[in-house]
């Protein structure tokens, strides 16, 4: 018998069964064979929230969870935020290779000049009430890119789909800067082609009277490497939400739209807005031990955001790089006071029994929000700089998956619990 197979009896039958098991998997449709009488649909697999199903396969991001791995194209996260920047990263995650001299400046070019958006943008961003979330700004905005793009339908067409790859990672700065600005009353500024992708969307946020002000150069490289460190994590669900709604080969604005809608959920991408909020809840560090009772009191509904994730068991290396970035941003800026109690509630919460059971670490949002505070951004958009760098991980895994020769559109199977054939019953008569 061959090794690489999972021998399997239906206690149903009697009947034996012989599966191929390839990279740790079995086939679920493999499993519809399995059948009780001619009749029968074939065994499913239940799986509510993909706890244990692959989707796909991806060549794009490694994760190993138990050891708190995370890699790009084979690279180390660590090494890419010591020494690249978010367009060579970006670069790397769409084509698969680092990028020669000439080919990043090249692509660099090419990134500055889709910076623009439509004017009519504009006034499609004055629609929002004053106290809009970026959020929801964000996502309609992408959104109504592909109405002034309309070859972007072409998505088997390679030139075409990178060309809207491209115009989705430009645009998104500048989206994301309307937005803020919008939200804080301010006038719009221009993207200036100028400068590098971080520091352009920098001085599109910040820059007020004066034509000609600019970043710090610290707070630049430090966002930078936020960047970085947000460009892709596999099939997380934002990215999960772009494969699904691309599948039905829908243009890759309306399904990178959903990507940001998924994102802006408290349990993914706003998580860092939470932290933030739970870390003035508690006010002082003198109330950690409090806060940490209630979280672990299961009447209660308090988690400890920032930490815990559904893949690593581990520190989550993101978080290590972001900690390092705290002490550069903090330097510039002045620590942002809250550090106190988060140093101190990890501190009390990776010795607490708890946590260490259930492998619950600090995670990339847990100290994310401080820098983001501290570079002076308000909370509602903290999700914003996090869909701004992830763009090129849902354009990539959306080309990937228009690619690949095994992929259809995705549409899960259900156990259905209702009832079943009941005959109508007029209004009068209920
Ligand atoms: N605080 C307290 N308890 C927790 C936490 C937490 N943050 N996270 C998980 N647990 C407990 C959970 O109650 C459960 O306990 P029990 O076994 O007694 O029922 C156990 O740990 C396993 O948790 P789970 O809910 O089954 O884990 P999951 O994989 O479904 O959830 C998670 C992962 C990230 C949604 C969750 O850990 C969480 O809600 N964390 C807080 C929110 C957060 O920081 N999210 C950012 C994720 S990283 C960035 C991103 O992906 O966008």
């Amino acid at each position: 018998m061959a090794n690489d197979t999972l021998s399997v009896t239906d206690n149903r039958t009697g009947k034996k069964f012989e599966l191929k098991i390839e990279n740790g998997c079995i086939r679920a449709m493999d499993l519809r064979q399995m059948k009780t009488d001619a009749e029968d649909f074939g065994l499913m697999t239940y799986d509510p929230a993909f706890m244990n199903t692959a989707n796909c396969k991806s060549a794009i991001t490694f994760i190993d969870g138990d050891k708190g791995i995370l890699e790009y194209r084979g690279y180390p996260i660590d090494q890419l935020a010591e020494k690249s920047s978010h367009l060579e990263t970006s670069y790397l995650l769409m084509n698969g290779e680092l990028p020669s001299k000439a080919q990043l400046e090249e692509f660099t070019t090419k990134i500055t000049h889709h910076t623009y958006v439509h004017e009519n943008i504009k006034q499609f961003m004055d629609g929002f009430r004053y106290d809009a979330h970026p959020m929801s700004m964000l996502a309609s905005t992408v959104a109504a890119l592909s109405s002034f793009y309309p070859e972007a339908k072409q998505v088997k067409n390679k030139e075409v789909r990178r060309n809207q790859m491209m115009r989705l990672i430009a645009k998104m700065p500048t989206l994301a800067a309307f937005s803020y600005r919008h939200s804080q009353g301010l006038p719009y500024i221009y993207p200036n082609n100028d400068l590098s992708y971080t520091e352009n969307f920098l001085t599109m946020v910040k820059s007020i009277g004066k034509p000609n002000w600019r970043p710090h150069p610290a707070l630049v490289r430090a966002l930078d490497v936020l960047f970085i460190l947000h460009a892709d994590h596999e099939q997380n669900c934002s990215t999960t939400s772009v494969r699904v709604v691309g599948s039905s080969e829908v243009d890759p604005y309306s399904a990178v739209a959903a990507g940001i809608t998924a994102l802006y959920g408290p349990l993914h991408g706003g998580a860092n807005e939470a932290v933030l909020r739970m870390l003035r809840e508690i006010g002082d560090k003198k109330n950690v031990p409090e806060f940490i009772k209630k979280v672990k009191d299961k009447d209660g509904d308090k988690k400890l955001m920032g930490f815990g994730h559904r893949v690593y068991k581990n520190y989550d290396p993101r978080a290590k790089v972001i900690k390092k970035a705290c002490d550069e941003v903090f330097e510039v800026t002045g620590k942002n006071p809250l550090l106190d109690i988060a140093v101190e509630l990890e501190r009390i919460a990776l010795q607490d029994e708890y946590f260490v059971q259930r492998k619950l670490y600090p995670n990339v949002d847990f100290y994310s929000g401080l820098i983001y505070e501290a570079m002076g951004f308000p909370m509602e958009f903290f999700t914003c700089l996090f869909a701004i760098p992830r763009t090129v991980g849902w354009v990539t895994q959306f080309e990937e998956m228009i690619t690949d020769n095994e992929q259809k559109i995705a549409r899960p199977r259900q156990i259905f619990t209702g009832p079943r054939k009941r005959d109508y019953v007029m209004l009068d008569k209920r």
